[in-house]
């Protein structure tokens, strides 16, 4: 979302939340209502409607027992996965097209003998041993998201994903830091500093137009806190920042670390702009990934849709409405086949569908052309000893840096264990595109030397292997995410947002959470549901 990728555009939901925060809660009922959303409750407004799955029951209790309608689904990520799937309930007869040779789209988790061409033709095979997985794609779930709901239902274990750890680091080169700071140490002085601030402006009779003599009190009391300040509002560090010597016995009562820095020099570091990502919606903790993977989503999806209903290797070459349904023509093992259907959603990359012959018309062309593709890549590192764990005392969780790396995640799995596997580089727009533009050496070259600035030596040295991932140049898919002007209820899009002729479209990028499994889920099943109703209704 809007943490690793730029905005597009305020949505209704982000506006709100806006003057929620800005407003409080009466503001925001008073501006829903104005919106004409006449919310019963707060949490209206975050709820999309209740998804309700078609059923057999739907057709018997009208009496129709016939041939149950065709529907062929093209694209077999998490959005054509769960159409089939919510289909299938009902009986529907489904069948997947899938252009590359395993379902999931963007989910993919690479593991030891993976290979990956590129649309260049350079293949990578990862390495990594048994046990050690890289996912490429998403890596977290909240725990508010639909994805959650799907691994409950389909039986995928999950465990928590660390978003946010107190003891991972930050490191801004460009402004002016030569070491790395720990999140905790970071937020102590920005909180403290921040606090004594604003404590001392209360204090000077500052907010007095704005604060009752009982407000003030109450301020200053969690300011107090807040910041760890001292008696009288200064801030002057605490073991907030940490400790040089850990908390022992009697006799070691520890070492708070010193050497606190100047107001200035904190504000220079500018490390304060990362803390405000564990506050967003999609962002906050606890976040869980599948066990042993994120691509045990797609694979039970996959399973639960039945695999004789879905064909990998099927590269679509024609979408074209018919005076009775669908015709989808695929190439497949060197041959062209066709699949003759009622319905068809279309769920592959949007810039992939406009340059696909088709007969939906020139509104959909263009609406399909104004969706651009934007660019994500990882490397996948993986290394010989948890040095992290053991050297760093950093267990799971994301160190921020200025560095075109971006971010680099350590592994919330095998905590203790021999290996590990660290995601050396996750990366958005011009940065990935510049590692893009490298060969998998170059990248891995590129990636450690940075990473040796943050971590030293063993950085490089206890290297084992690696795999390095751009969207950007994966064959079928061509991008990570979406950049939609406007957002998907654009007018631009429209012409996405309703079936034309026979076939509806889905995906991540029709929702209101582009780049998250949850957008490409919802987006499935409003179609799902359009369809089922106008089938029900015929
Ligand atoms: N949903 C993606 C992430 O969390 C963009 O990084």
């Amino acid at each position: 979302m809007a943490h690793v990728q730029p905005a597009s555009g305020t949505s209704r939901r982000s506006f709100l939340r806006a003057v929620g925060v800005t407003g409080g809660a009466g503001a925001m009922f008073a501006t829903m209502g104005a919106l004409g959303l006449a919310p019963t409750a707060a949490y209206a407004a975050e709820k999309e409607a209740p998804f309700r799955a078609p059923r057999r029951g739907d057709f018997t209790l009208q009496g129709r027992t016939g041939r149950p309608a065709r529907v062929v689904v093209i694209g077999g990520g998490i959005a054509g996965l769960t159409s089939a799937y919510e289909l299938g309930k009902a009986g529907y007869d489904c069948v997947v097209l899938e252009a590359r040779d395993r379902v999931g789209g963007r989910n993919l988790t690479i593991r030891g003998g993976d290979s990956v061409t590129d649309v260049h033709g350079v293949t990578q095979t990862a390495r990594f041993s048994k046990g050690q997985y890289m996912n490429a794609g998403p890596g977290r779930l909240a725990q508010w998201m639909n994805t959650l709901d799907y691994c409950r239902e389909l039986g995928v274990e999950v465990e928590v994903f660390t978003n946010s750890n107190a003891s991972a680091l930050i490191y801004n080169e460009r402004n002016g830091m030569t070491s790395p700071v720990r999140y905790r140490t970071a937020k102590a002085d920005v909180y403290g500093y921040v606090s004594e601030l604003l404590a001392k402006a209360t204090g000077a009779g500052a907010l007095d137009a704005d604060l009752t003599a009982d407000d003030k009190e109450r301020l200053l009391s969690f300011l107090r806190g807040h910041g760890a300040l001292g008696g009288d509002y200064k801030y002057t560090g605490t073991e907030h920042r940490g400790m040089s010597v850990d908390p022992g016995a009697a006799g070691q009562p520890g070492e708070v670390l010193g050497d606190v820095p100047a107001l200035t020099d904190v504000l220079a570091s500018n490390v304060g702009r990362y803390f405000s990502f564990e506050f967003a919606y999609d962002q906050a903790m606890l976040m869980f990934q599948p066990v042993g993977g994120m691509d045990a989503i797609p694979r039970a999806f996959a399973r639960a849709v039945g695999h004789e209903r879905i064909r990998t290797g099927a590269a679509v070459t024609g979408v074209h409405n018919t005076p009775s349904g669908v015709e989808v023509t695929y190439t497949r093992g060197g041959r062209t086949e066709v699949v003759k259907a009622d319905y068809c959603i279309a769920t592959l990359a949007p810039w992939i569908l406009a340059r696909t012959p088709h007969n939906l018309g020139s509104t959909v062309q263009t609406a399909l052309q104004a969706v651009r593709a934007s660019s994500a890549g990882k490397i996948g590192l993986e290394y010989r000893s948890r040095w992290w764990e053991k050297d760093f005392k950093i267990f799971g969780g994301i160190t921020e840096t200025d560095l075109d790396l971006s971010h680099i995640w350590y592994p919330s799995y095998g905590h203790l264990g021999e290996r590990g596997l660290v995601i050396g580089y996750y990366n958005t727009g011009s940065n990935a595109d510049a590692y893009s533009a490298l060969t998998p050496a170059q990248r891995l070259e590129r990636a450690v030397a940075q990473g040796v600035k943050i971590h030293g030596e063993k950085y490089r040295t206890e290297l084992a292997t690696s795999f390095s991932h751009q969207w950007k140049l994966i064959p079928h898919i061509e991008g990570a995410w979406h950049s939609m002007s406007g957002g998907p209820d654009a007018p631009a899009f429209a012409p996405l947002n309703q079936v034309q002729g026979n076939v509806y479209f889905a995906g991540d990028h029709l929702s209101h959470l582009d780049a998250w499994q949850h957008g490409a889920i919802s987006s499935a099943r409003k179609v799902v549901t359009e369809l089922h109703q106008r089938v029900l209704a015929s």
